[in-house]
């Protein structure tokens, strides 16, 4: 069998990533080929070196506010891995439709809520400022409006007295690292049943 092969893009400490890349292997239909990010000091990537996954950077910062020549830059290493697969881990940079579109289907975002709930940015302050009992994480396919594609997974969390959003992001994070491995093995098994941890 042919494993399907992951790209992870990343933009710093790549725990999604290193969970990711530790869960591909023995029956696992995939195997990542390329860790990949936007910044030169992102921790993620001697992270990725370290397990013999090739990496490469594309720093977005000499692009300015030109997202497409930053883009037209970042999907070459894609390309040229042969990707199958997308998986953005901690990706920190909103992508236009001309990126997505030539992944459409086969590209995932983690993001830390319980989508549709906190699209965007400080999610667990506002999870906090709103008062919910309840909170979590939400794997997706990556459409062309931000944090808004189909749910492929969700992890939830409690939200505890006297929480911070320090402690809330952590207790997230922990439950990021359990459900993106889970959503990505059935997805790279043509899979897209929607995965529900609590
Ligand atoms: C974390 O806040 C996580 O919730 C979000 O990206 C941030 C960094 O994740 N997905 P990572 O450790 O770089 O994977």
């Amino acid at each position: 069998m042919s494993h399907k092969k992951v790209a992870i893009l990343i933009s710093g400490g790549g725990s999604n990533m290193v969970t990711l890349v530790d869960s591909m292997t023995g029956d696992h239909p995939a195997r990542p080929c390329l860790v990949l990010s936007n910044r030169t000091d992102a921790g993620g990537l001697k992270k990725a070196a370290e397990r013999g996954i090739a990496t490469a950077v594309v720093d977005h910062r000499p692009f300015g506010k030109d997202r497409e020549a930053f883009e037209t830059e970042l999907v070459k290493p894609i390309l040229e891995t042969g990707a199958d697969i997308v998986c953005l881990a901690g990706f920190m940079r909103v992508l236009t439709v001309g990126f997505v579109s030539q992944f459409e289907g086969r590209m995932l975002n983690i993001h830390p809520s319980l989508l549709p709930k906190y699209k965007g940015l400080h999610t667990h302050a506002r999870a906090l400022e709103a008062g919910d009992t309840r909170h979590g994480c939400t794997v997706h396919e990556v459409t062309p409006l931000l944090d808004d594609g189909p749910v492929l997974g969700q992890a939830e969390v409690p939200v505890l007295a006297g929480d911070t959003p320090e402690l809330l992001a952590a207790r997230v994070l922990e439950q990021e690292h359990r459900l993106y491995p889970a959503v990505l093995q059935r997805f790279a098994a043509g899979d897209r049943t929607p995965i529900h941890m609590s």
